[in-house]
């Protein structure tokens, strides 16, 4: 009897490592490519933020064999990597004199016709965990209508109730500290998950402005909301970091690589350059990559039996499947590529959340912020170092709001005529084709509409002691991430093509306004706010306009470049997020998001990575 069962037992251990692979590899993060297999179930490009959660998941069943190829490596946990208050000092800001690190790809966009020819930086993490590792932290999601908007352009199961579990699953919420009792923070559990990998939680310091912020929307009938993450965000609230509660440091989607699992290899500091097919005479279907260390070193490649999963972003993403073939054929022909896939779609659509920075005064007794007081952050950094307090846990602010159009102008009848009277091609790059126009006329339908909802949000304002900023969230304007290049190495070119379309100058006129209605509130009023950039002397309509050209800048919510969408409304995914006309292939990054949720995008990216590792047979 005992003897059986051993014997079944071995036999069981048997099959388990010939499942495995031909031997039982130990799991690893490989520095050298002839380290690797020759051959995963899953090759990952890309290991970001959605890359890293959907290894995690894939992995799990250890007789899955899966590969990621990231092109960055670790960083060293420098402090501007993991103090709050240090995460936006490592990101290319214009105008605040910061330079990119060796986590930063660099790269920048082309010219802006609509911003005086100005070039905006474009900062992509170029490290494991992505842009997790370089954002600003700050973790919210979008309101039901944000994510319903996806299901209502052709994508069954892409809705805010369906993805609230996966955004759920990602995360683990703690409740505010006993630090910032005195502020009443509230939430509300349901929305909140426990047992994710990244951590979400509110700093255990409040900016003292930011009585007066709460002040000043109750001031203005902006309702202050309870908890923005269940799917109403239209108001004003206090904003989660992803933060971990146990020591106030920045918390990232390395969270998900479990480096001890034997199933899983982790090829850091090597760039794919293209994926490799294989055409039967039904299908072209996906078998591997090619990648290197660099330019001019050793091209090597890679087979994955299952499935190639893109998440290189929303600016690499687009640059691999062109230089693999998938693109406009026009396009890809002019460069002397062969065509696998005539899909237009790849690097159209591009979207973005530009912002505008304005500056005010403040009574010098409630600045607590003047980290140019060498006395005072040296102590304040002292009271991070010891206990893991002080302004050093928070990003800029803790309060902010997200604002439907009506709420914040009169003028939504205006614009909503502005909108209906466009022709939806009018404002696309020209030669856009058909089945682009096509998505954009179902995009721009319902953007024009929801310029009177009264729970989708139009702005973004960010409250800080010294600063008041809009944030255009629902851009009408779109622009492309297209190569020039053959070479792998070339940066894709990025044309965001901000302002493209008028009316996100007019609404964002609109909001710059609004910010002045805000500063004049009696609650700002009582702290001494006075506006200093650009100043009084900036009145009219047109000079608004003139600083909103000269200023804009933008949070790098690149998204939308490989779109989820009907093939004949321009999309490159399909709902399960497999490419079109390719078998094996996926994209999951921010790329697949057909239109831009009006939220900072990392809790969304996570979810949408969560729902795809879980649901949409064949499970991967
Ligand atoms: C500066 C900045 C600030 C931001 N601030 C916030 C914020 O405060 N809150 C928020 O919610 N969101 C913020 N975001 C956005 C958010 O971080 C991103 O939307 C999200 O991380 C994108 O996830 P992803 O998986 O699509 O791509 P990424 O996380 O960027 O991952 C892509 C990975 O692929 C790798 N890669 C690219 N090309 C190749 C290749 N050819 N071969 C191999 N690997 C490759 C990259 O190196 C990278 O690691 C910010 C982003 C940036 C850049
Ligand atoms: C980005 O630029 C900075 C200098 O501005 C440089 O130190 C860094 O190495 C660059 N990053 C990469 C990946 O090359
Ligand atoms: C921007 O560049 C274009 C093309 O070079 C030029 O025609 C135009 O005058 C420039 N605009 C400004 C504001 O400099
Ligand atoms: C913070 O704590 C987490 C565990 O919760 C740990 O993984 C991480 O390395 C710590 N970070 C720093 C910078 O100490
Ligand atoms: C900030 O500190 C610097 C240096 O001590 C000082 O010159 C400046 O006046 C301070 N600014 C404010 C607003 O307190
Ligand atoms: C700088 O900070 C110290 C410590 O908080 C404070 O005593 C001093 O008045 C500040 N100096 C200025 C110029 O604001
Ligand atoms: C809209 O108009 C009303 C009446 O004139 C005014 O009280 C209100 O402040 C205006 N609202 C905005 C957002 O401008
Ligand atoms: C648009 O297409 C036409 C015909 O294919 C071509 O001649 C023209 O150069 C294109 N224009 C642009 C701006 O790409
Ligand atoms: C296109 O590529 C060439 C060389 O590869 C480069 O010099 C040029 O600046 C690129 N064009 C744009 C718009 O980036």
């Amino acid at each position: 009897m005992v003897f059986i069962v051993i014997l079944r037992l071995i036999v069981a251990l048997m099959i388990l490592e010939s499942v495995i692979g031909q031997v039982l590899f130990p799991g690893k993060i490989v520095t050298k490519s002839s380290d690797i297999l020759s051959s995963y179930d899953y090759v990952i490009v890309g290991g970001g933020t959605s890359g890293l959660v959907v290894a995690n998941r894939l992995s799990e069943d250890l007789q899955t064999t899966v590969l990621i190829i990231e092109a960055g490596g670790f960083d060293e946990q420098e402090d501007f990597i993991t103090i709050p208050i240090l995460s936006t000092a490592n990101v290319p800001i214009l105008g605040s004199g910061a330079k990119g690190t060796k986590y930063d790809w660099n790269m920048t966009g082309v010219p802006q016709a609509e911003l005086q020819n100005r070039s905006i930086p474009t900062p992509a993490g170029k490290i494991i965990g992505g842009g997790t590792v370089l954002n600003g932290m700050v973790y919210n999601r979008g309101s039901k209508e944000d994510y319903n908007r996806w299901e209502e352009l052709g994508n069954p199961g892409w809705n805010f109730d369906a993805l609230l579990p996966y955004f759920k699953r990602a995360e683990t919420f703690t409740p505010p500290s006993a630090e910032v009792a005195e502020w009443d923070i509230e939430y509300v559990p349901e929305y909140h998950g426990e047992h994710g990998r990244v951590q979400s939680s509110f700093p255990r310091f409040v900016w003292p402005s930011s009585r007066a912020y709460i002040n000043s929307m109750r001031e203005l009938n902006v309702p202050i909301l309870k908890d923005s993450m269940g799917g109403d965000d239209a108001g004003a609230f206090w904003f989660l970091l992803s933060l971990d509660p146990k020591n106030e440091t920045r918390s990232t989607s390395q969270n998900f690589y479990t480096p001890s699992r034997p199933n899983l290899h982790l090829l850091a500091n090597n760039q794919v350059s293209r994926v490799m097919f294989q055409s039967g005479s039904l299908n072209v279907a996906a078998i591997g990559v090619e990648f290197s260390t660099g330019k001019g070193d050793k091209m090597n490649q890679v087979s994955a039996v299952k499935e190639v999963i893109l998440a290189a972003g929303a600016l690499h993403t687009p640059q691999i499947l062109q230089l693999s073939g998938i693109g406009d054929t026009n396009h890809l022909s002019y460069l002397g590529i062969e065509t696998v896939v005539d899909l237009p779609g790849v690097g159209a659509n591009y979207q973005d959340h530009p912002l505008l920075v304005t500056v005010q005064s403040v009574d010098i007794s409630i600045n607590t912020g003047n980290f140019s007081n060498a006395t005072w952050n040296a102590e304040m950094r002292s009271l991070y170092d010891e206990k893991r307090e002080g302004p050093y846990t928070t990003a800029a602010g803790n309060f902010f709001a997200f604002l439907p159009l009506s709420l914040f102008t009169n003028s939504t009848s205006t614009f909503i005529s502005q909108a209906s009277a466009q022709s939806p091609a009018q404002y696309l790059p020209p030669n856009t084709s058909s089945s682009i126009i096509s998505g954009y006329a179902a995009q721009h339908a319902i953007l024009t509409r929801d310029l009177s909802s009264q729970s989708l949000a139009n702005q973004e304002f960010i409250f800080g002691d010294t600063v008041i900023i809009p944030s255009l969230q629902t851009p009408f304007s779109r622009g492309t991430v297209l190569i020039n290049s053959t070479s792998p190495f070339d940066f894709p070119v990025i044309n965001p093509r901000y302002l493209s379309n008028p009316l996100d100058v007019a609404v964002l006129v609109a909001g710059f306004k609004y910010a002045r209605t805000i500063r004049a509130t009696s609650a700002l009023q009582e702290i001494g706010v006075q506006e200093t950039y650009p100043g009084m002397t900036v009145q009219t309509d047109e000079q608004i306009e003139d600083f909103i050209r000269d200023g804009l800048n933008t949070e790098n919510h690149h998204g939308c470049t490989a779109a989820m969408l009907p093939r004949h409304l321009g999309g490159v995914v399909d709902s399960e997020l497999r490419v079109y006309g390719v078998q094996g292939l996926r994209v999951i990054d921010a790329s697949i998001m057909p239109m831009l949720p009006a939220a900072h995008l990392q809790a969304t990216v996570y979810g949408i990575a969560e729902k795809v590792s879980a649901t949409h047979p064949p499970r991967f």
